[in-house]
């Protein structure tokens, strides 16, 4: 749509190139026979001024054509035999030096604007990939933090499909047990407000807008996690085991994604432990309290981490488990360093992973 209007933005300057690539010259000329400047011995330093200007402005073809024309103008009026084109044999070196220097004048300067017009363009390219960049930045944006919500959600949302089965099954029959039944629909209340809690806590984690600040008793929040998974670490004979101290200093953040932080580990050590035999699946969490934050470990006997899995692991969307989204660790490593904290992996004896991480204390 816009090929018309740049044929036109080209083309005016380049007849206005040439024009200068004739007037130029004739300018030059002028001055060096104007009798009251006394240049008439001296013309060349003209000629030369008008073939860099023209190449300057107008590239290489003003600027052979300025040197053409200088060449001529100097042959007429200013070498043996004068008001000739014709050049006398003696004449020659001095006329081939002239059409040699304006043509090498011409050519750096025709080489200077080729240079500064590739770094105009380069600096208009690098504005366009600048704006690209931001938009592609914007859209991974979006597509993490849908990752992530999908990712945190998808727990309390199987919790309520499973509470709703049981709540339905309560219900059916001859005499329905309206006292699981109601449990069952606390239970589907609990997980919708938990998920819908998520939702809202991660994207302000998106959008940075600052993490809640309040006075969390840890104990109690990794409770209440182990609450949430008890249900699968059963299925999949894990025990899990905890010491945590009763005089655990509170720390100071979010509870909701805290929680989600424990979670996220503690469901990757499950996981560990699946396909390991012949070892017992235990699974500990242990929380200890130092000078200015508190300190969480996570530790399991799985699969163990190699080398070139403990490269990527915090990577999004990196994963080696077929159903996974490989979110749940850089959530965690988010969430930990937007509390201010660290979340590592930490060296061990024996097989497994260990996971650490650590949260200011609220003072
Ligand atoms: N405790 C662990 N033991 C061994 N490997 C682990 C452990 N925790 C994480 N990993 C490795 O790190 C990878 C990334 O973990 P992450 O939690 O980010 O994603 P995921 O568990 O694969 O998928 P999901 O998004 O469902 O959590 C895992 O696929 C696994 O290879
Ligand atoms: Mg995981």
């Amino acid at each position: 749509m816009s090929a018309p209007r740049r044929l036109w933005r080209h083309d005016e300057p380049s007849i206005r190139n040439y024009a200068v690539a004739l007037l130029s010259p004739a300018l030059a000329l002028g001055i060096a026979r104007w009798p009251d400047v006394h240049l008439e011995s001296a013309p060349v330093s003209l000629f030369l001024c008008a073939v860099m200007f023209s190449a300057w402005l107008g590239g290489v073809g003003p600027g052979l054509l300025a040197t053409a024309l200088s060449a001529a103008g100097f042959a007429y009026y200013f070498v043996d035999p004068v008001l000739s084109l014709a050049v006398a044999a003696e004449e020659m070196p001095r006329f081939i030096i002239f059409v040699l220097a304006a043509a090498l004048v011409g050519s750096l300067s025709a080489a200077q604007r080729s240079s500064m017009q590739s770094l105009r363009k380069a600096e208009e390219a690098l504005r366009e990939n600048q704006a690209e960049l931001a938009h592609v930045t914007r859209v991974l944006t979006m597509g993490e933090l849908a990752a992530s919500i999908a990712h945190e959600v998808n727990q309390p949302l199987a919790g309520v499909v499973i509470n709703g089965n049981a709540c339905l099954r309560w219900l059916a029959g001859e005499s329905p047990n309206l006292t699981e039944a109601r449990e069952a629909a606390e239970r589907i209340i609990r997980d919708g407000t938990r998920a819908s809690e998520i939702i809202s806590r991660v994207r302000a984690l998106a959008r940075k807008t600052g993490t809640l600040a309040e006075r969390v008793d840890l104990n109690q929040a990794i409770q209440e996690v182990l609450a949430l998974c008890a249900g699968e670490a059963r299925k999949r004979g894990v025990v899990l085991r905890t010491q945590l101290p009763g005089d655990l200093p509170p720390v100071r953040g979010d509870r909701v994604l805290i929680q989600q932080v424990v979670l996220n580990l503690v469901m990757n050590g499950i996981e560990a432990m699946s396909n390991v035999q012949h070892r017992p699946h235990e699974l500990m969490i242990r929380a200890q309290g130092e000078a200015h934050e508190v300190r969480v470990t996570v530790q399991d006997s799985g699969i163990g981490l190699d080398p070139q899995t403990l490269e990527r692991i915090f990577d999004a969307l990196y994963t080696t488990k077929p159903g996974g989204m490989g979110m749940g660790l850089s959530i965690s490593r988010t969430i930990v360093e937007n509390h201010g904290g660290r979340l590592s992996v930490v060296a061990h004896d024996g097989p497994g992973a260990t996971f650490e991480f650590t949260l200011p204390t609220h003072s």
